[in-house]
């Protein structure tokens, strides 16, 4: 723990750190180690701002299958994630959230250790990726941190015991940087929610802010705004803090503040509420049952490849993506379908790789006669 400490240290200085020490309100920010289907941070960074935290949102861009904060926000006409730190401290001040991308100058060690880490086999090593995550989380200023640290197949961490070994060691590192940090080691052996892609997650984003959204998407947002919350304000304890996050999901403060923060970033924030405003594909592909029986799994990582071969990912940095495309899911792990039964539809826009896809995400469903268990939403809190 104190060599990582000491790495992450080092990787943060060699780059900018933000101060908001000058703006009133605990500064609390989120971050995901990626999934698939993971817009979680559209919702609750509006849920924990409504409740009075402040989240200053640094977001990174999808790789391969899983996909990224910043995509998401940029499939809303207008929304600009480039601000100045001026900028970025303006609409922080002003609505208690804003979102930007990351830049250059934040721990620059990081992008050319990366590097390094794909040439010398070391992608995988926790601490590497520990210091990695924390010395860029580092730089934003925060309080308090709250980690969603993913497990399964659509996730970085397949095993729930190298998951739970990530999350001590960034916690640990927070700990000794006297911040307030909290994982929750949470399912991705299946999409999160219904929808795969960039505008798609925007609009499941919204029905979700406005309490019409996934259970699983609406449970695990819960949690975490709530971990935020409470870190916020740690007298009060996790059931006020549940309170709070309720309440601003119910009354509708939540979905104000993520309209407010869309336009005061350039956004349309009609699109909302009008979805034909977002980017639209130009043709659909419905994927049916081949058979009758109960979905035992769904394939995370295969439906993120799936929706990623549609144009909805990148597997460089460089390349650009369609936020019109992906995959919506019409049923979950856990339920009963009929031969013919439609699962999933795909949203298109370019037909090269449509058979491929649709190939890979039929194989992501496994049916089979008989149900099995489905794994918990949250399987592990570590503080
Ligand atoms: N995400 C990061 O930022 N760094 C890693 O090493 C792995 C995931």
């Amino acid at each position: 723990e104190n060599e990582v400490t000491a790495l992450t240290l080092a990787m943060l200085h060699t780059g900018a750190t933000l101060d908001f020490s000058d703006l009133p309100g605990v500064k609390i920010s989120k971050h995901s180690t990626g999934g698939v289907g993971d817009k979680t941070s559209l919702i609750v960074a509006p849920i924990a701002a409504a409740a009075g935290a402040v989240v200053p949102k640094i977001t990174g861009r999808g790789l391969g299958h899983t996909g990224g904060t910043l995509d998401k926000l940029e499939a809303i006409p207008g929304f600009r994630t480039t601000l100045s730190v001026e900028e970025f401290r303006s609409v922080l001040r002003e609505h208690g959230l804003c979102f930007i991308g990351q830049t250059e100058q934040i721990a620059p060690a990081d992008k050319k250790m990366y590097a390094l880490r794909d040439a010398t086999g070391s992608v995988e090593s926790l601490p590497l990726i520990a210091a990695s995550i924390m010395s860029k989380k580092l730089a934003e200023g925060f309080d308090g941190l709250v980690l969603d640290v993913k497990v399964g197949s659509g996730a970085f961490m397949k095993k729930h015991m190298d998951a739970r070994k990530l999350a001590q060691l960034m916690v640990g590192i927070g700990r000794r940087m006297g911040k307030r940090v909290q994982a929750v080691l949470t399912d991705m052996d299946q999409p999160l929610g219904y929808a795969i892609g960039n505008a798609l997650e925007v609009m499941e984003a919204s029905q979700t802010l406005q309490n019409s959204g996934p259970a699983d998407l609406t449970q695990l947002s819960i949690e975490l705004a709530s971990r935020m919350i409470s870190l916020a304000n740690p007298a009060e304890g996790m059931e006020a803090a549940r309170e709070q996050a309720n309440a601003a999901l119910n009354s509708g403060a939540a979905f104000a503040k993520f309209q407010q923060v869309i336009a005061a970033q350039g956004g349309n924030p009609d699109v909302l509420s009008q979805f034909e405003l977002l980017p639209n594909a130009s043709s659909a592909r419905e994927i049916f049952s081949p058979r009758a029986g109960f979905i035992t799994r769904i394939n995370a990582e295969d439906i993120g490849q799936a929706a990623a071969m549609l144009g909805a990912g990148r597997d460089t940095m460089e390349k650009h993506i369609d936020p019109a495309v992906g995959v919506i899911l019409e049923h979950k792990g856990g339920e009963r379908v009929g031969a013919g039964t439609r699962l999933c539809t795909l949203y298109v826009t370019d037909e090269t790789h449509v058979e491929e896809a649709a190939q890979l995400v039929e194989d992501a469903f496994h049916i089979s006669g008989a149900p099995a268990e489905t794994r918990e939403l949250v399987l592990e809190v570590v503080q």
